[in-house]
């Protein structure tokens, strides 16, 4: 038996020990505004720039703007590759820190409406990528529709985005008890974003927790403070994420240290770490045998 390794395959190896199943985010608010797609993407940059392979995708199908944020442009985005004009390897545009981004179509169908033969071809498509994927992070509309419960039931973590403000709060617990009552969600991190003093944040999470714990039946988490930042209004008029603009700014800092923390999330006991199963949750509700992978 040949017991030696070169550095080559030692190499790989230590890679695959450090490779750990894929993990899926969802970004959610309730209301619009908030900063949902400020943090997804620079999440995904920031966890991008520490080297995982990381993939962001755009589900916001009314205002899909992930692309434009950070300045990329894009042929194919997710609507084409459900109605089978081109595979999802085309749609993925790479973004910096080679964040793998699949854009979202502007107006497109809700997940609801898709017929079984398009669930099972965003199976397939996204069950070819698993391997490359550490990291989904998904940024998602605001308000309470389909697209925002499919896709928020189907990730391991979901980061609920607020602001000190009455509808934000109101939105946020909305959303939670949508999620937790008819969508199995029963964790969820709460973000504080766009605080103007300190203990905002924990003053914000206390007041959704208080409420939330008298009402419904969830564990919630404070993932943390995101500063109100004039740097990172900078960075969206330069199109770049402000983690990679101004790495030194006190918003960059927050979402950095939000992404350190998030890389540490492990897939939860009795949740299985791989692409297809994110996508399976996805759909699954509404598929039928025959759309099972094969
Ligand atoms: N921490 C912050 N400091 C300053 N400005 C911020 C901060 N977070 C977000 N913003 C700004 O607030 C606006 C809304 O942010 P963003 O587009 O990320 O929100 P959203 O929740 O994704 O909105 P939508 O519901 O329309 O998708 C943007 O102009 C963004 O630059
Ligand atoms: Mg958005």
């Amino acid at each position: 038996m040949n017991t030696h390794v070169d550095s080559t395959q030692a190499a790989g190896l230590n890679w695959l020990a450090d490779r750990r199943p894929t993990r899926s985010i969802a970004v959610a608010g309730g209301k619009g505004g908030v900063g949902k797609t400020t943090v997804s993407a620079n999440l995904a940059v920031a966890i991008a720039s520490q080297g995982r392979d990381v993939m962001l995708v755009d589900a916001d199908f009314g205002l899909a703007n992930v692309d434009v944020l950070l300045g990329l442009h894009t042929r194919y985005n997710l609507g084409h590759v459900i109605k089978g004009e081109c595979s999802l390897e085309d749609a993925i545009v790479t973004g910096p820190h080679g964040l793998q981004i699949v854009p979202a179509s502007s107006g497109m169908k809700e997940m609801a409406n898709l017929s079984e033969a398009e669930h099972a071809g965003i199976i397939r498509a996204f069950s070819d990528l698993y391997h490359r994927v550490e990291i989904l992070v998904v940024d998602t509309a605001a308000g309470l529709g389909d697209s925002v419960t499919t896709f928020t039931q189907a990730a391991h973590h979901v980061v609920v985005v607020v602001c000190d403000e009455p509808a934000s709060i109101t939105d946020a617990y909305a959303l939670i008890k949508v999620l937790s009552r008819d969508h199995g969600v029963q964790r969820f991190q709460i973000l504080a974003n766009q605080t103007r003093r300190s203990g905002e944040g924990p003053d914000l999470f206390q007041k959704i927790e208080r409420v939330c714990d008298r009402f419904l039946n969830v564990a919630l988490e404070f993932a943390g403070s995101v500063p109100f930042d004039d740097y990172l209004r900078r960075a969206v008029q330069k199109q770049t994420a402000v983690v990679d603009a101004y790495p030194a700014c006190i918003s960059s800092i927050a979402l950095k240290n939000l992404a350190s923390k998030a890389d540490k999330w492990s897939v939860p006991q009795g949740a299985r770490g791989h692409l297809e199963f994110f996508v399976e949750r996805m759909v699954g509700t509404r598929m039928g045998p025959s759309t099972v992978l094969q």
